[in-house]
């Protein structure tokens, strides 16, 4: 199978991505759509990045690897700043006043982090380096307790590689077996396909919200209820769809949901899990260390409270007070305005690439968010980002993480375009022009 019959074409019309987030975003559709792009005041955001002001290779910096990481507010950077300025002290442990304040603010950030994730209580909001290690942290400590030979965990075709080979590792160590829910030419899941797989044997259903490569949103809600109906647990990788799509983990009904702080803004180096409390309760705990424990003695140790049984050693504290700055920076200008814009960026976008010759989009479902996936006829990936470079534009080439998406297209690579709050129907448009000249270079 060649892309050429997979994607839209150049020439061809651009898709419309009118329902970005099925029944998870009806508020979107009721005609205040074109109010909120109408007001979203762009260039105040972007005044709000500093990194964003620096010119590359003698060009206006084009910024378009947001799925890759986000660029940082200034408010966020403050935070960082302020921290190790006025507060930083361990936490937990001290009785001192800076442990104290210390101690409150990482608390806090994790009271933004439950109201953000709407979920029922701070106890299922663990602290974590980021979306792999929250995978990693289910497949070890509940993985391990819950699946033997010959039970299965199904994810999906457009995985990320980290919700693909934390669940291989339990397999070896358990027997149980991996399962691939197949997705369609645009991009979307084959839901008939996937109820055919579940089955009494299923013990997890591990599936990603908004899909890195292809920029598909997955019907979560419908997934979990079908898991559940079947009797299985459900994952949702949200790596990428926090700073896109209004999350409810109680109305998705998922059993664990993971994202990380940089892809929403935040720092690297800290990312949540949210766990229902029942199971996190029931898990064992992922690292032994200080904080995660009650009392130790050599013959015996009990375990602290939820959530803090999961978070062995000194944590990340800046980190988890500078992506609750980070929540609250995209609170303040919402996630509904943030997804009314970048829809119109997304579909403005779409309608230029395809102006390019040569051109192919990958990924057109119509339910899609933030990435444009493309490859150009006769240009391999890598030298169109490398000659996009040299024209100030930012993009991310190669297989993103998800071969096995690759595979399923037959393709080695694609260029993606992925989209922030701050990205500019005018930056399409340098992007456009950059991707000319590659096309002149190589004609
Ligand atoms: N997973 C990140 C990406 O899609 C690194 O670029």
């Amino acid at each position: 199978m060649t892309p050429a019959q997979l994607g839209v074409r150049a020439g061809q019309t651009a898709p419309e991505w009118q329902e970005t987030a099925r029944e998870e975003d009806k508020r979107m559709r009721n005609g205040e759509l074109n109010k909120r792009v109408n007001t979203f005041d762009v260039d105040a955001i972007r005044n709000d990045f500093p990194i964003l002001k620096q010119c590359v290779h003698g060009r206006p910096l084009v910024y378009l690897d947001n799925a890759a990481t986000t660029q940082k507010p200034q408010e966020v950077i403050d935070a960082i700043v302020r921290y190790y300025t006025e507060t930083n002290a361990n936490i937990h442990r001290g009785v001192h006043l800076l442990s104290e304040k210390a101690t409150k603010e990482h608390e806090d950030a994790r009271k933004i982090v439950k109201r953000f994730l709407n979920a029922s209580s701070t106890q299922e909001i663990v602290f974590v380096r980021g979306c792999t290690e929250a995978i990693n942290l289910v497949a070890d400590s509940w993985g391990s307790e819950n699946l033997g030979p010959g039970d299965e965990i199904l994810v999906s075709n457009m995985e990320h590689h980290s919700n693909i080979v934390p669940w291989q590792l339990l397999c070896q160590r358990t027997g149980a077996v991996l399962k691939v829910i197949p997705i369609d030419d645009a991009g979307d899941l084959l839901m008939d396909e996937y109820q055919k797989l579940l089955g009494p044997r299923t013990k997890i259903v591990s599936v990603v919200h908004l899909s890195n490569a292809l920029g598909t949103i997955n019907p979560v809600r419908e997934i979990t209820r079908l898991a559940h109906e079947a009797g299985a647990r459900v994952l949702i990788d949200g790596a990428q769809s926090v700073p896109h799509i209004p999350v409810d983990v109680q109305d998705i009904g998922c059993d664990f949901f993971a994202f990380s702080g940089h892809k929403i803004y935040g720092p690297t180096g800290i990312g949540v899990l949210y766990g229902k409390r029942e199971l996190l309760e029931a898990m064992r705990p992922y690292q032994g260390g200080g904080d995660m424990i009650s009392s130790v003695t050599f013959e015996e140790t009990t375990y602290n409270a939820l959530p803090y049984k999961f978070e062995a050693g000194t944590p990340n504290i800046e980190g988890a007070i500078a992506l609750g700055t980070a929540i609250e920076y995209v609170e303040r200008i919402g996630l509904e305005a943030i997804a009314a814009h970048e829809r119109d960026v997304l579909e403005y976008g779409a309608q230029r690439l395809l102006e390019t010759p040569g051109v192919t989009l990958i990924g057109t479902s119509r339910h899609k968010a933030s990435i444009l996936s493309f490859v150009l006829e006769g240009v391999h990936p890598h030298d169109v980002g490398t000659i996009l470079d040299q024209e100030g534009v930012a993009i991310r080439t190669g297989h993103h993480c998800v071969q096995p998406v690759m595979k399923r297209y037959g393709i080695p690579a694609t260029a993606r375009v992925s989209l922030a709050c701050y990205n500019t129907r005018g930056e399409i448009d340098a992007l456009v022009a950059g991707l000319k000249k590659v096309v002149e270079i190589f004609s």
